[in-house]
């Protein structure tokens, strides 16, 4: 995606060393000087370091779908998490969030179409099971690979 938006910098984020050290790696492969690594808690991180209206580009790809019921309420992703994060996105700011499972797709789906700051940009699908140009990652691949969908949603703040 940095490489797709050479005119965007990028904060890449996961609060685990292994995924933040494979992508130090991938970033100094190909020379990508738009994309500082961070490893962090993505709320907490724009509690400290986000100013208001600041993000051009908000991209949640995969996160911990945590499966079963009762730990529901530790997805990153929420209607809650929506409405905090509008703040931080600029006029027209993109959401984009990606998920192999299944549920959480159809969820973020759901209740983004109702949330009154953002607007679809998959109209009349709330969903996709593809974006053009939009990169797929070696994990998604995986998913991909065994004919299993990835669920990709696309708005933009209002
Ligand atoms: C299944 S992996 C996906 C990795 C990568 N995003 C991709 O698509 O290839 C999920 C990652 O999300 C990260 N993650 C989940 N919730 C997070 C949060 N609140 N803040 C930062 N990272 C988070 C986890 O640390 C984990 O590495």
């Amino acid at each position: 995606m940095a490489a797709l938006h050479p005119d965007l910098n990028f904060i890449a984020l996961d609060f685990y060393n292994k995924g933040c050290i494979k992508t130090c790696k991938r970033v100094d492969k190909s020379g990508l000087a738009n994309v500082r690594v961070l490893r962090a808690e993505a709320r907490s991180f724009i509690d400290s370091c986000i100013p208001a209206s600041a993000l051009r580009k908000v991209i949640i790809n995969c996160p911990d779908p945590w499966p079963k019921l009762r730990h529901r309420k530790r997805r990153l992703v929420n209607s809650g998490f929506a409405t905090y994060l509008s703040r931080f996105m600029g006029t027209e700011a993109d959401f984009y969030f990606a998920t192999d499972f299944v549920d959480y797709g159809l969820d973020v789906a759901e209740f983004m179409d109702v949330q009154p700051e953002y607007i679809n940009q998959l109209a009349p699908d709330t969903f996709r099971h593809a974006l053009a140009g939009y990169p797929v990652s070696k994990y998604m691949r995986r998913f991909l690979d065994l004919g299993q969908p990835i669920y990709y949603v696309h708005y933009r703040k209002s």
